[in-house]
């Protein structure tokens, strides 16, 4: 991507990679780096279809592939998400729906209803306070005090994800898009709305004792038991915008009032049985829209289509010199290194069932 936006793409995705507790790991996702990718259908409903003309909302069962991640840059993160080699939080839900025909169209979420930054600007400066210092190893308390002074919705977010219990299962988690897009259907009908995934099973979070003794890699392990008895299912709703509801804004949610369609159902059956090529290595990106469905002006949701674009480029250019399907556990997540991390703490059999 040339020009300005492309340069400011470039700079978002660069100034990920001097975050602290980030260890360079040349090949993978910036963020989001420790990920495993699954399989199912999504079938949507008729409320769907009323809102959108779009071809994996007409109710035929789509096929999907769908990512679940730890938010760390850090491919072997540790599950508990209090570690110092990179938090966990918030998790991620990616997915992929492949439409007849052969093109796809993606959704990416997390598990926080809003993001902490709502301008590129703001969001290369809660970056840059956050890089340490070269001399003391330290973030300037002076700069990221003035930053979370000056922005309340950053401060929100981040007590938001301090005050949050970490979850028993990817499978107990709602996640967010954020972003509004604007629907049309047939009719040429345009409505603004927002997207969440409601996991079937009910949000369900660790107790603080569970939490002390969650395993580096328990909740990919965890997953994978999971779906061996049985499929995991998400529901998908669309949160209608009221008048007045500021559709560009992702650092404000709308008020819980406004009406809500049950858009579709996610049924998800499997693991991908080659996680380097069929997850490691695709792409998912916020603004790989189908016809039906497009933007808000939010300016974080246009930024991201160039910088996820760069971004996989990148990495696949980079994985060309590293190892990939071949160091990569059947859970999907990466093995444990053979250096001393926290991620190295051993791993207790996953006992808990909810
Ligand atoms: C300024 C805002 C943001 C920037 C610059 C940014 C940047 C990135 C980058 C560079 C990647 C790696 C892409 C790749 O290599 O394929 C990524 C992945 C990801 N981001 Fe963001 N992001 C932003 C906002 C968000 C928001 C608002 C969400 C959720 C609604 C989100 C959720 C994710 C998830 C789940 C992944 C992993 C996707 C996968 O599994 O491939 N990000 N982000």
């Amino acid at each position: 991507m040339r020009g300005p936006r492309g340069d400011r793409s470039r700079q978002m995705v660069e100034s990920l990679d001097a975050l602290p507790r980030v260890v360079p790991s040349p090949g993978f996702r910036p963020v989001h780096a420790k990920g495993v990718c699954l399989e199912g259908t999504f079938t949507a409903t008729a409320g769907a279809r009323e809102l959108t003309r779009a071809a994996h909302m007409q109710g035929k069962p789509i096929r999907v592939t769908v990512r679940f991640s730890n938010a760390s840059a850090f491919p072997r993160s540790s599950d508990d998400a209090r570690t110092p080699d990179g938090s966990g939080e918030p998790r991620g839900m990616a997915v992929k729906f492949h439409l007849p025909g052969g093109e796809s169209t993606d959704l990416i979420a997390m598990s926080t209803p809003f993001f902490p930054v709502g301008t590129v600007e703001d969001f290369l400066e809660i970056v840059r306070v956050q890089i340490p210092d070269p001399t003391t190893g330290k973030m300037d308390p002076v700069a990221v005090g003035k930053f979370f002074g000056a922005h309340p919705e950053s401060a929100r977010w981040g007590k938001l994800l301090k005050d949050t219990p970490l979850p028993v299962s990817f499978a107990r988690i709602a996640y967010f898009p954020i972003h509004a897009f604007r629907f049309t259907n047939t009719n040429g009908k345009e409505t603004f709305a927002r997207y969440s995934w409601q996991p079937q099973a009910g949000v369900f979070p660790l107790s603080k004792a569970e939490e002390k003794a969650l395993g580096p890699n328990e909740l990919f392990d965890e997953l994978r038991a999971r779906l061996d008895a049985g499929p995991v299912v998400f529901t998908l709703h669309l949160q209608l915008a009221g008048a007045g509801d500021d559709v560009n804004n992702p650092t404000k949610e709308w008020p819980a009032d406004r009406p809500s369609v049950m858009a579709g159902t996610l049924k998800i059956t499997g693991m991908i049985a080659d996680q380097g090529r069929g997850c490691e290595s695709l792409s998912f990106n916020p603004m790989r829209l189908v016809d039906g469905i497009a933007p808000s002006g939010d300016p974080i949701l246009a930024a991201r289509g160039g910088a996820y674009g760069l971004s996989a480029a990148r990495r696949v250019r980079m994985a060309r010199g590293r190892p990939s399907s071949s160091s990569t556990s059947r859970s999907g997540a990466r093995k444990p290194s053979s250096r001393k991390t926290p991620a190295r703490r051993s791993v207790k059999k996953t006992k808990r069932r909810h």
